[in-house]
């Protein structure tokens, strides 16, 4: 039909100009801004890689302080959130409830709206930054009946969020330094990753001009599906499930049905768009396992060494190389979370906490864009030629 190019699931169209993110899916190589993220997993924490995603570099000292001052002042949310939060089931999934959470973040900041004006979007990405773990926290502790606990602001990012979660008024909670960098760890390797599914439909929605907290809202719904954040749930689950069935000595069999492309079954945690080579994230992320899992004493963990047994075996296996799938970033922070004692149903809730910012500064890039107009992709009609409409008789 010659008008426009066709191609399902931009496997080669560029939807945008970046300067945020670069991948090297052929070498495993990730940069934010040109840092590797090898280096900001060591040499920074969360709120560095949050500076350094939105102003485009890393803070010096005086920045450094200035910025987390401005977090922390936001951390609180409106006292009227819990009543929105109470509309919710207590089994409701975290990430329906994140959805409208952070879509009703929307409605409470009227200073803040305006997507065309820099200071409006300067503020609702520090309010955004500020308040995702106060709103993960608070879905948990709705989830459990326990009452909420009011953000600490003299704890780290990745501190404050562990107590907010874990602390209860009768006890508080304090958090192992391995532990708290574990997770701030997780958040670094989150933060953000180019043109993926979420992150291209913030853009998208966004580009109508909408509510910033809005295009988040519309991140998190996408993050949600099993092929993107949801992974890191869905590999968890896998592991639990090949582990009832007998464990490691079920690799195999496992292996089989998962190459039978009939079964339906995908190796979750494997595999990525880009990269085509060991996801770096993934190493990273499998160091950190090795530490929390020490630390904790679980050395022996059987979901570990069956992620071990599972690697190991994928990637040697000839379907796996002839088709490049290495495990990503989602193949072992399950394992951490779970060991951290984070439920399984909240991994993607902490995705989407540690992504925020990646969406937002996403979303700032692509409005300063000169050239950036609305999204409005085209299509290839294939349905009906015209024809007229018979009485129902007819029909
Ligand atoms: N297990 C088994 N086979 C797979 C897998 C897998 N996890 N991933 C891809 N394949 C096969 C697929 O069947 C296809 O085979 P063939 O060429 O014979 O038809 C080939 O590899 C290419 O797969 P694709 O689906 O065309 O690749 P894609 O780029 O469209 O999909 C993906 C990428 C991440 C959706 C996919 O690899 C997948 O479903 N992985 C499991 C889910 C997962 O771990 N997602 C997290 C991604 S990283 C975190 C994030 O970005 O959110």
């Amino acid at each position: 039909t010659g008008k426009f190019t066709y191609d399902p699931g931009f496997l080669s169209t560029a939807s945008c100009n970046s300067t945020i993110t670069y991948i090297d899916g052929d070498k495993g190589e990730l940069l934010y801004r040109g840092y590797p993220i090898e280096q900001l997993a060591v040499q920074c924490d969360f709120l560095d890689t949050c500076h350094l995603l939105l102003y485009g570099d890393l803070p010096n000292v005086e920045q450094r302080t200035t910025f987390r001052k401005r977090v922390t002042n936001h951390t609180m949310v409106n006292e009227q959130m819990q009543f929105f939060l109470r509309g919710f089931r207590r089994d409701a999934h975290p990430m329906a409830v994140m959805t409208g959470l952070v879509g009703a973040l929307s409605a409470f900041y009227h200073d803040s709206t305006d997507i065309n004006n820099p200071e409006h979007r300067e503020i609702a990405a520090i309010r955004l930054i500020a308040k995702m773990p106060t709103l993960v926290a608070m879905a948990y502790k709705y989830s459990v009946g326990q009452p909420y606990m009011y953000p600490r602001n003299e704890l780290s990012y990745a501190g404050n969020f562990m107590r907010m979660m874990f602390a209860t008024p009768c006890e508080d909670y304090t958090v192992s330094p391995v532990i708290e960098r574990a997770l701030d760890r997780i958040f670094i390797l989150h933060a953000d990753h180019e043109q993926n599914a979420s992150t291209s439909t913030v853009r998208l929605c966004g580009s109508s001009g909408t509510n910033p907290f809005a295009a988040i809202a519309a991140g998190v719904a996408c993050l949600w599906g099993p092929a993107h954040g949801g992974a890191n749930e869905a590999c968890l689950n896998m592991l639990e499930e090949i582990q009832a069935m007998g464990g490691v000595a079920k690799v195999g069999e496992f292996m089989n049905q998962v190459k039978d492309k009939n079964s339906g079954v995908r190796l979750m945690g494997f595999g990525h768009r880009v990269y085509k080579n060991y996801d770096p994230r993934a190493k990273l992320m499998q160091e950190t396992c090795k530490e929390v899992l020490v630390e904790l004493g679980l050395e022996n963990d059987p979901l570990f060494k069956l992620a071990m047994a599972l690697e190991k075996i994928a990637l040697e296996d000839d379907y796996f190389v002839a088709r490049k799938l290495y495990p990503n970033v989602d193949f072992y922070s399950g394992i951490v979370q779970r060991a951290i004692g984070i439920p399984v149903s909240l991994f993607t809730a902490i995705f989407a906490l540690a992504r925020t910012v990646g969406w937002i500064a996403q979303l700032n890039e692509m409005i300063a864009d000169p050239e950036y107009k609305i999204g409005r992709p085209r299509q290839l009609f294939v349905g009906a030629a015209k024809r007229d409409v018979k009485p129902l008789a007819e029909r």
